[in-house]
């Protein structure tokens, strides 16, 4: 059964009953709107931990001032229903006032180039604003593991860094990327497509197996992939890109070689949805 609650001290005090009884605790942050992508992570939560909270916050301080941040996609009941089939056992949905109190001053940000890189470069403030809500989940749920989409990858490096750097004691579990039947990777911003934009997003997949399927061959020169990859979105007229890059999924700089521990992402935007999606070697 879902228990729901918007208050971090009734969080605090289910975590803490859960853990006298010696359960481990799992976290699944998430904006909410879930779709089967979020699903995956929850069904990986159910499978490692005794008990799993999921958070559904529209964070306001990762969203920058001309982003989406009003109009993201919001579904609570629709979220429960999901969570509640799926085996969660707490649903933490705070209103903004309860996250952030009137006066808060206090930011997370890692201080190298990481941030900076990829969607860094158009989103200056977005990771600063995902370690700060995190970091106060972490604060909040004390989870014994917590859950992340590899979609999301350049996220998924900067939170295991955060991780590394602050001492947190908590695993953090990435997991793949869920696709709709054609290759398009899940995400709540796909709702924004209209049906002719819906198909022009194939052209994400298409450059992402093309990737894959050149450094399958042996081609190991990163400005090689990225440029084929590079003119298979450029063939979709209502496709503009924001970057297509080579990094090590380690610490998110450029490398020139393809190899072991590459991250190949992309940011793409069709019409105005700013899409991403990626692979790692
Ligand atoms: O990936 C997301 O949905 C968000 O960035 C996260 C991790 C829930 C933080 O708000």
């Amino acid at each position: 059964m879902l228990e729901k609650t918007g208050k971090i001290s009734e969080v605090r005090e289910k975590v803490r009953e859960w853990k006298k009884q010696g359960l481990t605790v799992g976290l699944v942050p998430t904006m909410g709107y879930l779709h089967e992508g979020h699903a995956s992570l929850v069904d990986k939560a159910v499978s490692m931990c005794d008990r799993v909270v999921v958070s559904d916050f529209v964070n306001p301080t990762q969203f920058g001032p001309n982003e989406d941040l009003e109009s993201y996609p919001r579904d609570f009941a629709h979220d429960c229903e999901l969570l509640e089939a799926h085996g969660a056992s707490l649903v933490f949905h705070p209103e903004v006032e309860e996250m952030y109190e009137e006066d808060a001053a206090t930011f997370v940000e890692i201080q190298n180039d990481m941030p900076r890189q990829l969607c860094g470069q158009t989103r200056p403030i977005h990771f600063r604003g995902v370690c700060t809500v995190v970091s106060k989940l972490f604060n909040i749920v004390t989870p014994d593991y917590a859950f992340f989409g590899q979609k999301d990858a350049q996220q998924l490096a900067i939170i295991r860094k955060m991780v590394r750097d602050m001492s947190y004691g908590i695993e953090i579990v990435g997991c793949p990327i869920v696709r709709e039947e054609d290759g398009l990777a899940k995400s709540s911003r796909n709702t924004y497509l209209s049906p002719e934009e819906r198909q022009a997003a194939l052209c994400l997949w298409r450059a992402v197996r093309l990737g894959e399927k050149l450094v399958a061959e042996g081609v190991t020169s990163a400005k090689e992939v990225l440029a084929q990859m590079t003119a298979e979105i450029e063939k979709e007229p209502l496709a503009k890109i924001d970057y297509v890059s080579a990094v090590s999924n380690h610490d998110m700089m450029p490398v020139d070689e393809i190899k072991e521990d590459t991250l190949v992402a992309m940011a793409v935007y069709i019409g105005k949805t700013r899409l991403i999606d990626n692979f790692i070697i």
